[in-house]
């Protein structure tokens, strides 16, 4: 062995510790792969364009793949004979959008680095340039997540996924556990500045009413809003949505501001205002974009390295849709 040997032998080790402790690093593809994320980002760019919406769709993709047994791509997993059911069955998934959209980006990837990336890596990537392509920050996120091989599980993900009517504990706890701060969870949160939620999931919080008849923490008028868009007993509440915030497609503190006013769509949004734990980051980041913005980042690394396969652990799926 020579001393050149030596020397890129000790610097891999030294990588392989600095990396999150899950197997995971910033130069994964150095050597196999390493136009992976120009790839990725060209590839998207005709997907943003024909749906302005997918930027949001990919967001929670990556939140809802992640959520569940670490990201290792098993939502984009169709059901077969074998899988029988999808994770996609699970209730909390519904609204799920654009998993096909993953394939596309795999099959460009695969063109030039055959079987070496994994599903679930696109994923994390196509969800990070869909946060800066939307006017957010550029994340650094570490690779080398491997897929999983066995069949999802829809029952996991419904136990896992937290309900639209969660609360700022349930929301503290979920996020603790993919070992984020207070700060953090609040700044996650912002993803909702993209997208919509649809009347099926605000339905529940228009009927709990307080003493005074109102819903906890909603303004009159943004109140008057969401009922007349989503009625109560409506049959079309499953494909009738209101927006997550009125700049949908800018990824920016809007959403905070908005929560601020009352004009929250969850009740979590505005739990966080009067939660004395979550009230301070809350103001913090409406009025400063960068402190959120950097919030966000490392959010968003820890949720998207928490739990994953790596190693020889899982595989890397040919096809994102199947397990073989
Ligand atoms: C306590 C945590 C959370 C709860 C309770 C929650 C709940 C929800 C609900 C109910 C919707 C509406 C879905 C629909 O009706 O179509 C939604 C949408 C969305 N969520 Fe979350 N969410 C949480 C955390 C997150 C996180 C961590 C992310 C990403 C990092 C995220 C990203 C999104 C995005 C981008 C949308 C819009 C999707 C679209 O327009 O298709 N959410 N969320
Ligand atoms: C609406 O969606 C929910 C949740 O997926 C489902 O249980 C229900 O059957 C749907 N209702 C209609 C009318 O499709």
């Amino acid at each position: 062995m020579d001393l050149r040997a030596i020397v890129v032998g000790i610097s891999l080790f030294v990588f392989s510790i600095g990396a999150e402790g899950q197997g995971l690093s910033y130069n994964f593809y150095e050597n196999s792969c390493p136009q992976v994320e120009a790839i990725v980002r060209a590839a998207l760019q005709p997907i943003f364009l024909t749906d302005p919406t997918a930027p949001a769709a990919l967001l929670r993709l990556m939140f809802h793949d992640c959520q569940v047994q670490g990201c290792d791509a098993s939502i984009l997993v169709d059901p077969n004979e074998k899988t029988v059911s999808s994770e996609m069955a699970a209730g909390k998934n519904f609204g799920i959008r654009k998993r096909e959209s993953i394939n596309i980006l795999k099959a460009m990837v695969e063109l030039e680095c055959p079987q070496q990336v994994s599903c679930s890596d696109i994923l994390v990537l196509a969800a990070r340039e869909a946060v800066a392509a939307s006017g957010g920050p550029e994340i650094k996120v570490p690779l080398g997540r491997r897929d999983s091989s066995v069949p999802p599980n829809y029952k996991l993900a419904d136990s896992l996924l937290p309900s639209a009517a969660i609360g700022v504990d349930g929301m503290l706890q979920l996020f603790a556990k993919k070992g984020m701060t207070v700060e953090e969870s609040v700044a996650i949160m912002g993803a909702h500045t993209l997208g919509v939620t649809h009347c099926l999931n605000i339905l529940n919080r228009l009927s709990g009413l307080d003493q005074g008849g109102r819903v906890e923490g909603m303004a009159p008028m943004f109140e008057a809003f969401l009922r007349i868009n989503c009625p109560q007993g409506s049959l079309t509440s499953n494909a009738s949505f209101v927006l997550n915030d009125p700049t949908t497609l800018t990824f920016d503190n809007h959403y905070y501001n908005n929560v601020i006013r009352g004009h929250g769509v969850l009740g979590v949004d505005a739990e966080m205002v009067m939660d004395p734990r979550t009230a301070l980051a809350v103001k913090r980041f409406a009025a400063d974009q960068d402190g959120f913005f950097q919030a966000f980042s490392s959010a968003f690394v820890k949720l998207s390295s928490s739990s994953v396969l790596s190693g020889n652990q899982g595989v890397v799926r040919k096809i994102c849709n199947a397990l073989d």
